[in-house]
């Protein structure tokens, strides 16, 4: 069996060993272009050329969860797409929205200005009632994240494409549905995977139906905020803060209003990183499984784009 490893950004050593010492048998190599035909290749952002070379390819396992920069690539009907399925992240994802949405609503920014004013400020509590939380996104980190931020006893929401039930989470779906869920939120996180539906999906339209005095948390893709529109909400005040890690360029460039606005704290795209030791061994379970004729999870859509 040969692999390709084709990821961009990406320490490819690491990853090389790893494959290779849970598949000895197999032939495990970065792409160059001219390379003998593989059954498998491993990528992120990886070129054109890759796939057109390699049109006999079984399967490409994605070390990421989003695969919208995959799905911008022509690639044969006979490959198949197969994204990272958790692996890890859901629980990252979990701790980097309840330390957002708790640092938010029990203020702690503010106490950490006292700190460093040497001020003892006791404050009135606020009501986890008046704080409900909803989430865009019911799939594998969507549902994970709305079952952990219910263990704190906010009220949790989601909205998906098809109908979901979650003990403790009121789930909406559909885009009738939408404005409803919005309505009822006043933190809300966007876990959504960036498709034609879902780009430009936080605007002045579905922002302004939020709580006023809402927070916005986006850590699914940049392109899904339209990020005029949330500058000018955080003028007017329906908007009162946002935890940002994805934009619509990367690296967020020097000099972007969002680095210096006071109430948008900008994370480097690190919600959930993919960790390589469990992605390894979830991509060799599915090889195995796939050279034995078996269905895997995780396989990507291509009419649905996620
Ligand atoms: P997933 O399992 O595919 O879940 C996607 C969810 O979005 C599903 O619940 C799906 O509904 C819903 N959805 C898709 N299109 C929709 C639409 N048009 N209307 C309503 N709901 C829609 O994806 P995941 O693994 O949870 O990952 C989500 C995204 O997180 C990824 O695509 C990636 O962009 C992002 N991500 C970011 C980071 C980071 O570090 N910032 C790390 C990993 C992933 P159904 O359940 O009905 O299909
Ligand atoms: C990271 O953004 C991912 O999609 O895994």
């Amino acid at each position: 069996m040969r692999i390709t490893f084709c990821c961009i950004d990406t320490e490819s050593e690491p990853w090389l060993q790893g494959l290779q010492n849970a598949l000895p048998q197999a032939h495990i190599s970065l792409w160059r272009s001219g390379d003998a035909p593989a059954d498998y290749a491993v990528v992120w952002a990886p070129p054109q050329a890759l796939f057109d070379q390699q049109p006999q390819l079984k399967a490409a396992f994605n070390i990421g969860a989003g695969v919208d920069a995959l799905l911008a690539l022509q690639i044969p009907a006979s490959t198949q797409l197969v994204r990272l399925d958790d692996a890890g992240m859901s629980v990252q994802m979990a701790e980097y929205v309840c330390h957002a949405l708790i640092r938010h609503m029990r203020e702690f920014d503010l106490f950490e200005a006292d700190t460093r004013a040497l001020a003892w400020s006791p404050r009135e509590p606020l009501a986890r009632a008046d704080f409900p939380v909803g989430i865009l996104g019911l799939g594998v980190l969507g549902a994970r994240v709305a079952q952990t931020v219910a263990q704190f006893e906010f009220p949790v929401s989601g909205w998906s494409r098809s109908p979901k039930h979650i003990a403790g989470v009121q789930c909406f779906s559909g885009a009738q549905e939408l404005d409803r869920f919005l309505a009822g939120t006043r933190v809300l996180v966007n876990l959504l995977p960036l498709t034609p539906e879902t780009e430009d999906i936080l605007n002045h339209h579905s922002l302004s139906r939020l709580h006023r005095g809402a927070y916005l948390i986006n850590i699914a893709r940049g392109r899904h905020l339209v990020e005029e529109d949330l500058l000018a909400l955080l003028d007017s005040g329906q908007v009162a803060g946002a935890t940002l890690d994805v934009f619509r360029t990367e690296p967020l460039p020097a000099g972007h209003p969002f680095w210096t606005h006071p109430r948008i704290t900008v994370t480097p795209h690190t919600a959930a990183l993919t960790l390589r030791s469990e992605s390894i061994a979830q991509i060799v379970g599915k090889i195995l499984a796939l050279e034995r004729g078996e269905p895997v999870a995780g396989v990507v859509d291509l009419a649905r784009g996620y």
